[in-house]
């Protein structure tokens, strides 16, 4: 909080009988130590004071409240608890109505189900996000929610943290009733009104009887259960939050609160909760690179992609969903008439998927055009280039794009490894060029790394960001080297996890181990699904360059070299069905993978799960410092949020630097140590990492220097 931040309150002001409490802790009025403690004071005040009728709460600002401080989890508790400032609320014995405009999410939504009675404006958002958290809702939700709207629908809410409209909200029986303009002080002023003249007491949820058919609600928490063992992979709250419905439905109100409180109090002291709670400060953290303080960002409304392939038509789809006018640009017809097919075949599967219609597909593409001339790039504000991965092919594309479009354009590259800085460097204008590097389908996928070559002006930085948040992207700024952040780490622990292969583990035990880890998939089905020919190629490229004394593992080349690269071949480390996903392993791989052991002299040994992950960890935790140490990443946050969002890095644990502060970083050093004693060329301990450990210090501690 800045000095000039009014610290945060609950105001007071009588109006007639009726008591308006205002929530006011901006920017979402989350309820920190001091709005609990003003609000406590506040409700008994209003009970003792005989002037006061009834009680409103509302919220400052946009929103009614986003729940509890967020900040405040893992330190120490400050009384009073959330639970109490609700139970008192819910005791009071004056009604209390809530108004809600914006969100009441979380520990917001709970407030208002501890009031006797809810009004909800247009616009407003009501829900229980905790599970993205790692947590339940702990303040009363999981035993009133259930009491109110029955255990089937308050599962719905708790394990989706879907969020409803207003009106949504009324319909499931959340709120008694919708504002009719959007001043939620007004309404709720005149709902309470209302309330008086009719002599509505307290009604408290804690009364509500939508439990009472019992069986029926025995089998939604079954099939709940059922449903959230298979699907959740390893994560703690949806299954605590079942637990605690289960309890609303077996208990007396009073136990149900303090098993909540148990139950919550598991999913706070997990470390769950701390990967996840990083990951979301994470993830606003990365918003606020230096140049998106120091610089507006240009307007960007017309788009320009050079080259229509997997990546190209990617881009330009993200773009038109962000209602942006984009003109795509390849080197000749047959090219451009597969680019615009690529572009097209999103729009018919989402048709064929009934999730969108021919008018709708019609209507965005009425804002593409594409072309084989530069000349239709000349108004473009910004263009990406995405042909192939080769340095002649770009250099000539920007070449291009230097003569004809106009002054103040940016210019980005789609590159995945090449040096930006040459680009920018053979152009006339290299403080307008930078990296926007996507990731495969460039249309889903989150992440885009940010990549800032030197000469760059700090307002295309910044447009680059706003563009991330017109397409709904999760920027990272990265510097200029072979990879940039994630794909220079990609590349190393590759080779652990290939040498690892070569030593004993087969393909598909590191990928059960990876998978057991949280990650959707293992690095070899990875593998199989981008295709192992662009690695082939990026291989036999840097042969020349590649140390002679480094490890150089061929596996992967021998199955290049029988043209298996993948699903799109029908075989890769996998056996693929014709035209299926559906993998089977494959016995010849394995003989390959023997004969290959027995070529390089190595007799196989066993790895143990825990082993391929901690070596795994290691050489990922160890070029992700290296990346830190040499401002590649602007701090391990970054790292953190390029593995979440772009190579599938299990959200619960932070990711990989926020793994590592929880593994233990001398621990991480005394693995890559023991490690090194059989490579000592590979296993090289980053300086950084030995520079934290001989502080005592961790990843974290470089998260906060502002
Ligand atoms: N506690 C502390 N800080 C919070 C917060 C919270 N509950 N919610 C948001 N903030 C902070 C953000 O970190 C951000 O800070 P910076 O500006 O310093 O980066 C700022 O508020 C604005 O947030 P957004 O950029 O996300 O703003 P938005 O307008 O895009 O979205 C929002 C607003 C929908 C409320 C979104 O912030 C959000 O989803 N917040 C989390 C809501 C949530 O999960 N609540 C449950 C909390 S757990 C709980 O309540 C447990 C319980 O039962 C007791
Ligand atoms: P691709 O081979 O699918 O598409 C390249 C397209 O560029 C082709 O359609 C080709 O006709 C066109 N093209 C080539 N030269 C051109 C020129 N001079 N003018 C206009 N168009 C031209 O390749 P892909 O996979 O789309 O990759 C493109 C770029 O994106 C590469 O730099 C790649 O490294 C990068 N990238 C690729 C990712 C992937 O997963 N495929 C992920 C992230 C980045």
């Amino acid at each position: 909080m800045s000095c000039d931040t009014p610290p945060p309150t609950v105001e007071s002001a009588l109006l007639g009988n009726i008591l308006v409490l205002t929530l006011n802790n901006p920017p979402v009025n989350a309820l920190g130590v001091e709005i609990r403690r003003a609000l406590q004071a506040a409700i008994e005040s209003a009970n003792d004071n005989p002037a006061v009728a009834a009680i409103l709460l509302v919220g400052a600002g946009r929103h009614f409240c986003g729940g509890a401080d967020i900040r405040e989890f893992g330190k120490t508790p400050l009384a009073p608890t959330l639970p109490e400032v609700v139970q008192r609320i819910e005791a009071s014995a004056k009604p209390v109505v809530a108004a809600i405009q914006g969100v009441a999410l979380g520990g917001g939504l709970e407030l208002a189900l501890a009031a006797h009675y809810r009004l909800a404006v247009g616009g407003a958002r009501l829900g229980l996000p905790e599970v993205l958290l790692g947590l339940l809702p702990g303040a009363g939700g999981t035993q009133r929610l259930p009491r109110l709207i029955g255990a089937k629908a308050a599962l719905e809410l708790m394990l989706s943290a879907r969020q409803l409209s207003a009106e949504e909200a009324l319909k499931w029986g959340l709120v008694d009733r919708l504002g009719d303009s959007a001043d939620a002080l007004a309404e709720g002023l005149a709902y309470t009104r209302q309330l008086l003249a009719e002599h509505a007491g307290p009604r408290r949820t804690r009364d509500a009887q939508a439990l009472s058919e019992q069986s029926v609600q025995r089998q939604a928490i079954a099939s709940a259960r059922q449903r959230a063992t298979e699907k959740s992979r390893g994560l703690l709250s949806p299954l605590l939050i079942i637990q605690a419905v289960e309890a609303a439905l077996d208990q007396p109100f009073e136990d149900g609160l303090r098993e909540e409180r148990r139950l919550f109090q598991e999913c706070l002291a997990s470390a769950q909760r701390a990967g996840l709670v990083h990951a979301f400060f994470a993830e606003r953290e990365v918003l606020k690179a230096p140049e998106t303080r120091a610089a507006a960002p240009r307007a960007i409304a017309l788009v320009g992609v050079v080259g229509g392939g997997t990546m190209g038509a990617g881009i330009a789809v993200a773009a038109l969903d962000a209602g942006l006018q984009v003109t795509l640009i390849e080197r000749d017809q047959p090219a451009l008439d597969r680019g615009r097919s690529n572009v097209e075949r999103v729009y018919d599967t989402l048709i064929d998927k009934g999730r969108l219609t021919l008018a709708d597909k019609a209507a965005t593409l009425a804002r593409f055009s594409a072309s084989t001339d530069y000349q239709a790039l000349a108004q473009a504000d910004l263009v990406i280039e995405a042909v192939f991965e080769d340095m002649t092919a770009k250099l000539a594309v920007f070449a291009e794009l230097d003569r004809v479009c106009k002054a103040g354009a940016v210019l980005a590259s789609n590159t995945s490894y090449l040096d930006i800085n040459a680009i920018a460097q053979s152009i006339s204008r290299p403080a307008d060029v930078i990296g926007l590097h996507f990731f495969s389908p460039a249309n889903i996928m989150k992440l885009l790394e940010i990549v800032v070559p030197a000469k760059v002006a700090a307002d295309v930085v910044a447009s680059a960001f706003d563009l991330a948040k017109k397409l709904g992207k999760v920027p990272v700024r990265a510097g200029v080297c072979d990879g940039f952040i994630g794909n220079r780490i990609l590349a190393v622990y590759r080779q652990a996890v290939d040498a690892m292969m070569e030593d004993g583990a087969s393909p598909y035990q590191i990928d059960e181990a990876l998978r057991d880890f949280g990650y959707p998939m293992g690095p070899f089905q990875v593998a199989d699904l981008a295709g192992g020919d662009i690695g082939w190629a990026t291989r036999q490229r840097k042969a020349a360059t590649r140390d002679p004394r480094a490890r150089y593992v061929q596996i992967a080349d021998r199955l290049c070299e029988r043209g298996w690269f993948g699903q799109k071949t029908g075989r890769g480390y996998y056996r693929y069905v014709q035209g299926s996903r559906s993998a089977s392993q494959d016995p010849e791989v394995l003989a390959i993978i023997d004969a290959e052991r027995a070529r390089a002299g190595i007799t196989p040994r066993s790895f143990s799960q825990p082993e391929i992950i901690r070596r795994y960890m290691a050489a990922m935790i160890n070029e992700g410092a290296n990346v830190v140490h040499e401002g590649i990443a602007l701090r391990p946050l970054d790292v953190d949020i390029t593995f979440i969002h772009g190579y599938g890095f299990p959200r619960y644990r932070g990711g990989p630097l926020k793994y590592a502060d929880q593994y233990g970083l001398p621990r991480v050093l005394a693995d890559i140590r023991e490690f090194a004693e059989a490579d000592p060329l590979f296993w090289q301990p980053s300086p950084l990492l030995v520079e934290l450990v001989e502080r005592g210090a961790d990843f974290d501690s470089l998260n906060h220097l502002d």
